[in-house]
């Protein structure tokens, strides 16, 4: 069984701010890092220090190069990623705020210019059994969903970030769901309940998991396993950046070794928790022995 994450490469420009940037303000940052980052590439890099054998597949120019890199001394399989001389690397202009919160502007670049006929070549190495894990940040993922579909291919998606084109996707194809609730409300209706979001997101796609990430306040399952509750661990938040992509790496490098939901949720927690209180995207993802260590001395919210 395989994994394959067709998914966003990002080169992160992160500004250390006091405040985010409001209309017509001009504010000055008291810091610029530049990360590897991007939703994909994150996510299959969470998977890979987690344990999980994964091929990610993608689009960069020639100025991202490092992100291959990056993915590659994670140990992710890159064979399915393109270096186009023709765009240039997708990327995102981060605030990070004095609370370690950040809002995001995307420029999609080479991650919009994945094409059907590069869907397909890729796809033809996978088949039933493999996995299928897919965020909102490329193009074409309503025709990959529905090949991935046709070849008998679980598929996973992160609706993130939250647009129109969510809408386009046959969603009864997605056999399990991983979401916060911004999220949930868009696809399920506004409630500010997580236990009505989640049966609202049950009922609407019977067949799928869904796993809905819930900040402090932790994350809920439901699924085959019934429903399934996991608090969040408390640290000092540094920047929250990827902390998602963080939990989702885990949480299905776990399921894939055939851990219980519980257990998968318990460790995606302490990853991402470990994620929060460190700078960056990438870089701020943890390896599995640290995860395994984190359970000394901690609290949860
Ligand atoms: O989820 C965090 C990621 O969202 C960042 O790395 C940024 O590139 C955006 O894709």
């Amino acid at each position: 069984m395989s994994v394959l994450n067709f998914g966003s490469l990002n080169i992160d420009y992160v500004y250390s701010v006091d405040h985010f940037v409001t209309k017509g303000e001009t504010i000055a940052s008291s810091m610029l890092n530049v990360f590897s980052g991007g939703k994909g590439l994150n996510q299959s890099i969470a998977l890979s220090r987690a344990g999980a054998r994964v091929y990610h597949a993608g689009m960069i120019g020639m100025d991202g190069i490092f992100l291959a890199d990056m993915l590659e001394e994670a140990g992710v399989d890159t064979r399915f990623l393109i270096r186009s001389k023709d765009v240039r690397t997708g990327n995102a202009i981060i605030q990070n705020d004095s609370q370690g919160d950040n809002c995001i502007i995307l420029y999609g670049g080479a991650n919009q210019a994945v094409s059907r006929e590069m869907a397909d070549q890729v796809l033809k190495s996978f088949g039933p059994g493999d996995w299928l894990v897919l965020q909102n940040e490329i193009s074409e993922i309503p025709y990959i969903v529905s090949k991935a579909h046709e070849r008998g291919l679980k598929i996973v998606l992160n609706p993130s970030p939250m647009n129109e084109k969510i809408f386009q996707i046959d969603l009864s194809c997605v056999d399990c769901f991983i979401l916060n609730e911004v999220e949930a409300r868009a696809l399920a209706g506004d409630s500010e309940d997580p236990d009505i979001l989640l049966s609202r997101l049950q009922e609407k796609f019977p067949k799928a998991e869904i796993v809905l990430t819930l900040g402090e306040k932790g994350s809920v399952y439901g699924g085959k396993e019934g429903i399934v509750c996991q608090e969040a661990y408390r640290v000092d938040t540094v920047d929250t950046t990827a902390a998602g992509d963080t939990f989702t790496g885990y949480y299905l490098a776990g399921r894939l070794e055939g851990k219980p939901v519980k257990e998968a949720l318990d460790t995606a927690a302490k990853a991402s928790a470990i994620a929060v209180s460190r700078k960056g995207a990438a870089p701020s993802i943890p390896e599995k022995d640290e995860v395994r260590r984190f359970h000394k001395n901690i609290v949860t919210i």
